[in-house]
């Protein structure tokens, strides 16, 4: 496998970092992953202007143009022969011989990019996943796509131990989103229903690509937050994201959504999309 570190393409055997990069003692780092389908991208543009917007806020110069992020994006998916899957990409605050939380005045960052084959859509998106709820215990600047991500290990390893998927993280009695999705639901009349953009959630790229189809399909989008109660006791329950893109959620602290299998409407979600794709 050729992975991306600081300028070369290597082996991944031979990409190693310093233990005082600043990714790896803060987490001062920022990441995206970006959908491969048909060995084309997903809105790479989208996920790079996220980047830009994460970098800015956590103080870490962009280190490339967008013309030069694509070309490695390209490079990667050629030179490892891949058709689907994700690239991931870090950027870190870097190295700079010493555990200083300031850090100096500007930093020289990590950059570590790889290719990432395996199905987008494949069994769970067929059959569905089960989620559990959990505390949203993140810091509340989730609409930084930052590496802080152990609340969502954890919350992994939670669900995982209770036969489920995924897990719905919950703060003031609402969902924020899944543990690294955006979380929908479709209500009694069939109007489809995600938490509304702030600094609570990522502002997916999955999710804007799924309301402008929906917009334009003219179906209506209503775009609020929602209780786990509504959740359980929604007519249908998804997903999105980059990695799995359209999940149906077929059960929810082991109770069935719906009559526990993908409804309908998410069925169409999933086809509108997949077809965007292609
Ligand atoms: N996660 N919310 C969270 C907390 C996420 O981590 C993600 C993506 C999303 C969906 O965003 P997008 O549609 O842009 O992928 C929402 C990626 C896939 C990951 O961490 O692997």
């Amino acid at each position: 496998r050729t992975v991306y570190l600081n300028g070369n393409y290597c082996p991944v055997e031979d990409a190693t970092i310093s233990p005082f990069d600043r990714g790896f003692l803060f987490a001062h780092a920022a990441y995206e992953v970006t959908s491969v389908y048909d060995g084309r991208f997903i809105d790479l543009e989208g996920h790079l202007s996220r980047l830009r917007r994460t970098l800015e806020g956590i103080s870490i110069p962009n280190p490339y143009s967008d013309e030069k992020w694509a070309e490695i994006h390209s490079d990667l998916v050629d030179r490892n022969g891949m058709e689907e899957g994700t690239v991931y990409l870090e950027v870190t605050a870097g190295d700079y011989g010493l555990r200083d939380f300031a850090g100096p005045e500007t930093f020289t960052p990590t950059v570590f990019v790889y290719a990432d084959a395996r199905p987008l859509i494949g069994d769970l998106a067929r059959d569905g996943i089960r989620a559990i709820t959990l505390g949203d215990t993140r810091w509340k600047r989730r609409d930084m796509k930052t590496v802080q991500l152990l609340s969502q290990a954890l919350a992994y390893r939670a669900a995982r131990q209770e036969g489920a998927e995924t897990a719905f993280m919950i703060e003031d009695g609402l969902v924020t989103e899944a543990a690294s999705a955006n979380a929908w639901i479709v209500d009694a009349d069939g109007k489809l229903i995600t938490r509304e953009l702030s600094h609570a959630i990522l502002p997916g790229i999955t999710r804007a690509g799924i309301v402008s189809l929906l917009k334009k399909e003219g179906l209506e989008v209503v775009e609020r937050a929602f209780t786990p109660e509504e959740a359980v006791s929604a007519k249908e329950v998804f997903t999105t994201s980059s990695g799995a893109i359209v999940a149906p959620v077929v059960a929810i602290d082991g109770k069935p959504v719906g009559d526990g299998r993908p409804g309908q409407v998410t069925r169409r979600v999933q086809r509108l999309y997949y077809e965007a794709m292609g």
